[in-house]
């Protein structure tokens, strides 16, 4: 089995190569980005696709819940990401709101983050509804990622942040809406917060890839928030989530030694400062 790590083997990521990992056993990596440079470090670290997900909402805009993240907002993020990305998958969240009322608004909107530059989007649910749109964008050439589980854009008709799928039957009724959403044309589904039998149990009763977030280690693949993996979100600590690294201790540190600094007269020095050639300077210092 080829890994790639460090993204030593550039080819660009496509869908075809997740259904290739699926088969061959290798997992799927992916965190979510939301600038050009997250983007860039991502890429060269060797992920396979980056979410633009609408968690950009809260981690980047500071709302409470994704709710209020527009198309047009997701349109920045997207194209910010695209820019920073030769080898990796970029897909890009459909907003709360984007797709719900109308199917024909839902394609169009999707088109509109495939022309910022995303290679896919991702659309929540297996309603009868949701299930034409992913038909309908699929039909267009646009592929679609689903999500079933914990589904945040729901976040109001589930009660708050809950496991899903924890019975049996609940588990079933997951299963039906995985083998619906593949049977629509997605490329793949998120599964987010469901019981890791669960997950297990549908990614091998279903031939597309899963990608697991609070779902078990059986998914296909695992996706997590950068800002939650980096250490940068703090706002929410869900089980799920392992901490990579520390960047808010990192940033306050830094921009407490420059504080320092700058109050001290330590900042600039004069190898940070642009001078004046010296016969320049003297006539100054003369004038003075
Ligand atoms: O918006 C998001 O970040 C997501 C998760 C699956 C990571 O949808």
């Amino acid at each position: 089995m080829d890994v790639c790590i460090n993204g030593d083997d550039m080819k660009k990521v496509t869908v075809k190569t997740f259904q290739a990992m699926k088969e061959n056993g290798e997992k799927i990596t992916s965190l979510t980005a939301y600038d050009y440079s997250t983007a860039k470090y991502l890429d060269e670290a060797g992920i396979d696709f980056m979410l633009v997900g609408d968690s950009v909402g809260m981690v980047i805009l500071g709302y409470e819940n994704t709710s209020k993240v527009t198309i047009d907002e997701m349109k920045i993020f997207t194209a910010a990401v695209a820019r920073g990305v030769k080898r990796a998958f970029v897909v890009a969240d459909m907003p709360f709101m984007s797709y719900h009322a109308d199917v024909a608004e839902g394609v169009r909107n999707a088109g509109e983050l495939i022309r910022a530059g995303a290679d896919a989007v991702k659309i929540e649910g297996a309603s009868k509804h949701i299930l034409e749109v992913i038909e309908r964008c699929v039909d267009a050439g646009i592929p679609v990622m689903a999500h079933l589980g914990f589904t945040p854009q729901f976040l109001k008709t589930l009660g708050g942040f809950k496991v899903q799928g924890k019975t049996y039957e609940a588990s079933m009724k997951l299963l039906e809406e995985a083998k619906a959403v593949q049977a629509a044309g997605a490329f793949a589904v998120t599964l987010e917060m469901i019981p890791a039998e669960t997950a297990k149990y549908i990614t091998d009763s279903i031939d597309i890839p899963t990608i697991g977030i609070g779902a078990g280690k059986d998914c296909s693949g695992q996706i997590l928030v950068s800002d939650d993996v980096f250490g940068k979100y703090s706002n929410l600590s869900p089980k799920f989530v392992r901490r990579y690294g520390d960047m808010a201790t990192l940033i306050k540190d830094a921009a407490a030694k420059y504080i320092k600094d700058v109050k001290t007269g330590n900042f600039p020095n004069l190898d940070e400062s642009f001078l004046l050639p010296n016969t320049e300077s003297e006539k100054l210092v003369g004038n003075g």
